[in-house]
């Protein structure tokens, strides 16, 4: 069977397209952008380059974007205090603080000075309650980025069985939820999990977000599951791969999501997203 490829980079495309026309049309409306402001703590290389791309994509699509950058011997008190005067400036309609923080630092109470209304990660517990409850709220950009790849693959998840690997706040546990919503029998694996390989057997829809190469293999595959693999792992040799054998599973799958080139680029087309949805939101709150 011949797998359909997902083109991330052309679908996420198509959503910053969208994007761009609601920011031109808020700003048309408000006199200003929306306005993504991005909090950046201490020199780690990654980080740098996650967030310069980021402001890029923002300007790039009609947003306001800007980094904070502080030193990475910042106190807790100093950042927090920052958090608090983006949360108070009425221009700014979504904060990030690119994780993970230095050492010295209490993520957790970082992510909870976020006013909620602005959490574009989706990471605050208000954010977190709303999905668990099924309701609309600013919701994590990775695994909205996976829902919308099966939507635009035609892949209805009612009735289906699908498995999570992996169950952090940030990946395995929203996109378990948004399934969930969607009507899939969903299982979610983890590191203790019993024989992972007979749960992945059992399942049409194969989520992979662990962070370990290759870990799922094509021999472990029901013919014709859909196979989104979240994870990016860099190699000794410099090359990415995800946590899903892309070679093998592509033989098995009816869908797949390479990488890179898969979930990655729709991650931050929904972090825009979220960004005028946010700016939205308050707009109309605000009357
Ligand atoms: N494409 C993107 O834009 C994007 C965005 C975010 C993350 N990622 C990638 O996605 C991957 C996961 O990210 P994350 O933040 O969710 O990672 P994480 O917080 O480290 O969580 C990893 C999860 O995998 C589970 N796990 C570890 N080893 C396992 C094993 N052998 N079998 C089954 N489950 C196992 C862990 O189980 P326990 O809970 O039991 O420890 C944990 O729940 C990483 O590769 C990351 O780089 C990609």
């Amino acid at each position: 069977m011949a797998a359909t490829i997902i083109d991330g980079k052309a679908l996420a495309q198509k959503v910053r397209e969208e994007v761009r026309v609601r920011a031109k049309a808020f700003e048309e409306a408000f006199g200003r952008k929306p306005g993504l402001h991005v909090i950046l703590v201490g020199d780690d290389p990654a980080s740098q380059v996650y967030v310069r791309n980021k402001e890029r994509a923002a300007e790039k699509d009609g947003l306001a974007g800007l980094v904070h950058r502080l030193p990475a011997d910042t106190s807790q008190e100093t950042l927090l205090a920052k958090v608090r005067e983006l949360n108070e400036d009425d221009a700014i309609d979504g904060i990030l603080v690119q994780l993970p923080l230095p050492k010295h630092l209490d993520e957790l109470a970082v992510v909870d000075a976020i006013a909620p209304e602005k959490d574009v990660d989706g990471l605050h517990p208000v954010n977190a309650g709303l999905l668990v409850a099924g309701r609309d709220g600013l919701r994590p950009c990775t695994p909205s980025g996976c829902m919308r790849i099966l939507e635009e693959a035609g892949v209805d998840p009612s009735g289906k069985r699908a498995i999570v690997v992996g169950r952090s706040i940030l990946v395995g546990k929203p996109i378990a939820l948004m399934l969930l919503e969607k009507n899939a029998t969903v299982t979610i694996a983890h590191s203790r999990t019993a024989d992972l390989e007979a749960r992945v057997r059992e399942a049409d829809i194969v989520v992979a977000a662990v962070g370990k190469p290759e870990l799922v293999r094509g021999s472990w595959l029901k013919p014709g599951a859909v196979v989104i693999d979240v994870g990016i792992n860099r190699l000794a040799d410099g090359s990415l791969v995800g946590d899903v054998h892309y070679g093998e599973a592509v033989e098995v799958a009816s869908v797949i999501t390479p990488v890179p080139g898969g979930v990655g680029p729709m991650t931050i087309a929904h972090l825009l997203e979220n960004t005028v949805k946010a700016a939205e939101l308050r707009a109309r709150k605000a009357g």
